[in-house]
């Protein structure tokens, strides 16, 4: 793809963690690629402490060379790369420091993206200083997660970003977006005419969207005790993977058709009542354990965390959609820290056949299956009956399998390397409209607040395994279980 949308990159937050494992790679990814990036645009970091232009590119060089390049970095590609980024000095907590970032950058080409990578508390002084200086205009302001903590706070983010740039400028970061296999998933289902008419409450029994990790909270203790599994994960990435599965065929791929539709999902989740909760809710929080052979502390334990924390390492969900196509088909949604594997995928049971001539086997729940793993290792597999080798009418379990890797010899792109040019190239469709984030606010609220208001504890469980046992009774109720307690 070639483009000659030319721009400036302003990346506050220039020596941050963000910065240096995900944004200046990307970035860099798109250059070494060839006709992606414009060859006027400029990448400016904003940081305070480092001396100069000379010290800001060492550190470019020691920390984010190592993540920039999976199979070794390109050097010529490198040393071009450099050439592009130039450093201005100034102190975000400081009004005035603006004049001098507008001066920097005032002669500079094209469309300005203001990307905060920086601490959500800074995104309102930042915009009101952006907008005091001008800078506002020709600009489009990016905005990681989390954004706010709950429905409150995120709106008071919102109608303050909101009074400097209007909702078209505003690119709201949700790096699921930007995978590969999410975009995959709007294929199959808007590409292909095979599943739409199997895609409704009448041939779908359940549906379930696991996002698993074995990492724990890193360095990241004092902010992750503070938000927990429901605001860093649900409330955003499972609650955003729900929307693409369960939203009418969009009328075309712009932004606001695909956002109107996920929109219309999020608002016919069916509200939580608080006196249900027990029932459709279940948190957990780590223990120590033992993951790939090596013993794991608990998470109270981990730096920064309290050690009588009542935080959430683990949720699972039991979600319903109140429209025609799901209504009463349980969405289970499920994501933890710590567990046996690393693995996000989501799976759509079918029903059984209504009356079965072959034997019991045919009417088993899941015996016609469509497992969707977005990672690692994208596949898609569609699990069907087959007859068994050999004399009588034994059926067993196959599938159809579609690996993506077997087709497609290109590398894939990484997310945030997709969602800068987005942002570069002015397309929202990858990014969360505002009501979109106030419905998905609006739902968790109540869970939020019981939570918060119980005297339970989160459920322990150990370090790499998969959970609460609640999580699996949970499923059980509905006569089904998680798709790796089949095995
Ligand atoms: C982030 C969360 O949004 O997503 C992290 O804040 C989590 O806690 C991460 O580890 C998972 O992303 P991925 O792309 O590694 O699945």
């Amino acid at each position: 793809m070639q483009t000659d949308s030319s721009f400036t990159f302003v990346l506050f937050g220039g020596t941050g963690d963000l910065s240096m494992r995900k944004i200046l790679p990307a970035l860099f990814e798109a250059h070494r690629a060839g006709g992606m990036l414009a060859d006027s645009g400029k990448i400016v970091a904003v940081a305070r402490h480092v001396a100069d232009r000379g010290e800001y590119l060492q550190w470019v060089d020691e920390h984010v060379k190592p993540h920039a390049s999976k199979n070794g970095v390109d050097e010529a590609a490198w040393t071009s790369f450099l050439a592009r980024i130039e450093l201005v000095k100034i102190d975000l907590g400081n009004p005035e420091d603006f004049a001098q970032l507008r001066d920097a950058i005032q002669d500079m080409p094209g469309i300005r993206v203001f990307y905060l990578a920086t601490g959500p508390s800074l995104f309102v002084p930042i915009c009101h200083a952006l907008a005091a200086v001008g800078l506002n205009h020709n600009a489009r302001i990016v905005l990681e997660k989390p954004l706010g903590y709950d429905l409150k706070s995120s709106n008071a983010i919102n109608d303050a970003v909101g009074e400097i740039f209007a909702e078209e400028q505003i690119y709201r970061i949700d790096h699921y977006l930007g995978k590969e296999p999410v975009q995959n998933l709007l294929a199959l289902r808007f590409g292909n005419a095979l599943f739409e008419p199997l895609w409704r409450r009448e041939w779908v029994e359940s549906i379930q969207i696991t996002i698993a990790e074995e990492l724990g909270v890193e360095a990241r203790g004092d902010f992750y005790d503070n938000t927990g599994a429901l605001r860093d994960m649900v409330q955003n990435h499972l609650l955003q993977l729900l929307a693409i599965v369960a939203m009418e065929p969009p009328h075309s791929m712009d932004s606001d058709s695909v956002r109107d539709e996920k929109l219309r999902v999020l608002r016919a989740l069916k509200p939580i009542d608080p006196h249900e909760i027990g029932k459709v809710a279940v948190r957990g929080q780590y223990h120590s354990g033992v993951i790939r052979g090596n013993a794991v502390p608990a998470y109270a334990t981990e730096h920064g965390v309290k050690p009588d924390s009542s935080t959430e390492t683990f949720v699972a969900l039991k979600v319903e959609i109140e429209n025609w196509r799901w209504a009463g088909v349980p969405f289970f949604l499920r994501t933890g820290k710590r567990l046996a594997d690393r693995v996000a995928e989501i799976v759509v049971n079918f029903r059984a056949v209504p009356h079965s001539a072959l034997g019991a086997s045919a009417l088993r729940a899941g015996a016609n299956r469509l497992v969707i793993r977005l990672q690692p290792n994208e596949t898609i597999r569609l699990y069907c009956l087959a007859k068994q080798p050999g004399e009588g009418m034994n059926l067993a379990s196959v599938y159809l399998d579609l690996a993506f890797d077997r087709f497609f010899r290109e590398a894939q792109m990484e997310a945030y390397q997709r969602l800068l040019l987005d942002v570069i190239n002015g397309r929202l469709a990858l990014f969360v409209r505002r009501d979109e984030q106030e419905a998905a606010w609006r739902w968790v609220e109540p869970i939020l607040n019981e939570w918060k208001a119980s005297t339970k504890l989160p459920k322990p469980y150990a370090a790499g395994t998969w959970g609460p046992a609640a999580a699996s009774a949970m499923l059980a109720q509905h006569g089904t279980c998680w798709l790796e307690e089949e095995n």
